[in-house]
């Protein structure tokens, strides 16, 4: 069995950080959202993965290099355009070469991993093999009707839902899913959905096999997803501190600090993660909190955020609470107060950015 990870797209709804950087790339608990799926891939006993990458690929490859790191052989297949998961499974042919193989959407994760799935799906040997969770927002994702254990319909982000089981983004499939992508049509948004491609699998009398997922499931597409998954995670990667803490700074609840990170006279309140060679100084540092690699936090409070590689943050107003929240803040981005006049905010932002003032 193989690996399909799908690494291309475009993450309009994370822009500006994609406009620059791949949303397969942006960290949870520092560690790109990607290398959870193939984490995932690697403990189901697939070794072999194929990853769709697209503008984004160098970057992508860049970081994620062969996949030994992992035991795994990775190849990158080019996808000229983000024409639909549809699509992609199309231009991944020649490299699944008839294989059952595993399709893994390259910004999800799923807590609890997919090696029962991959288990079942090689014991029972259907042609597809879907996952489903119960969402409040289903029209936000690929829905799925069930009668009677089966799946009779599909439905790719209907205005009016007709079940609340959403399709999370790992599917399982065997060769007869490259007819299915052959004979659909484009989509109203232009994308040979692989929602239809399923759908043609059923209506042609293959079987197309329901498993219901009870753990937690994200997809990683919008901000506030982000933000949860890097919530949950933080949540379970325990503690560890390897960095330099001195007597005058707090250390609560979990927390993970890297070789090489300097905490001084602050509070930080986990769960949260810092990075290796990040220094952080009469700071608080709350809950749920991700501060990568290479960092400088200095006189800031901030909490629930996300903070990427080389990010300077400091000095911010003290005169009145000031603190960062439910952010995610790009790599090299400086956030500081500064005494120049005319005392005014001064903003130097890509296109897309948002800033929320007091
Ligand atoms: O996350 C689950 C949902 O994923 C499902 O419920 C939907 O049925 C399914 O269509 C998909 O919806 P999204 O709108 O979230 O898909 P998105 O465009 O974000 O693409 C998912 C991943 O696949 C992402 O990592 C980018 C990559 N991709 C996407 C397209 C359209 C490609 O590699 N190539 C493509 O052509």
């Amino acid at each position: 069995m193989k690996g399909l990870v799908l690494s291309g797209g475009q993450g309009t709804r994370l822009r500006p950080i994609t406009h620059t950087s791949a949303k397969q790339l942006i960290p949870v608990a520092n560690k790109p959202v990607l290398f959870y799926g193939l984490e995932a891939i690697r403990d189901a006993g697939i070794t072999d993965v194929g990853i769709i990458v697209g503008d984004t690929w160098k970057e992508i490859q860049e970081e994620t290099g062969d996949g030994s790191r992992w035991g795994l052989n990775i190849t990158y297949i080019r996808q000229e355009a983000p024409l639909g998961l549809a699509h992609a499974v199309l231009t991944a042919e020649e490299y699944i070469g008839g294989d059952p193989f595993i399709m893994y959407l390259g910004d999800n994760i799923i807590k609890d991993g997919i090696k029962d799935l991959v288990d079942e799906f090689r014991a029972r040997g259907p042609n597809s093999q879907i996952l489903l969770v119960r969402v409040p927002n289903p029209s936000q994702f690929g829905v799925a009707e069930l009668e009677g254990g089966k799946v009779v319909r599909l439905e790719e982000k209907p205005k009016k839902p007709k079940s609340d089981l959403a399709l999370v983004g790992v599917y399982m499939f065997d060769a007869a899913i490259f007819e299915a992508a052959k004979a659909i049509k484009p989509s109203w948004r232009n994308e040979l959905e692989i929602t239809d491609a399923i759908q043609w699998l059923i209506d042609h009398g293959y079987e197309v096999v329901p498993h219901l997922v009870t753990g937690w499931w994200k997809d990683t597409g919008k901000l506030e997803d982000m933000l949860e998954a890097n919530r949950l995670i933080l949540d379970t990667i325990g503690e560890r501190v390897e960095g330099d803490v001195d007597d005058a700074s707090t250390i609560q609840f979990k927390v993970v600090i890297e070789k090489g990170a300097l905490i001084r006279n602050s509070v930080i309140r986990g769960p949260a993660i810092i990075g290796a060679g990040t220094s952080i100084r009469n700071a608080y540092v709350g809950p749920f909190t991700s501060i990568h690699a290479g960092c400088r936090v200095e006189n800031v409070e901030i909490q629930h955020s996300i903070v990427c590689e080389n990010a300077v943050i400091e000095d911010l107003p003290s005169q009145r609470t000031f603190r960062i929240e439910d952010s995610l803040i790009g790599r090299n981005v400086e956030i500081r107060r500064t005494d120049q006049k005319p005392k005014a905010h001064r903003f130097l932002l890509g296109d897309s950015s948002k800033v929320e003032l007091l």
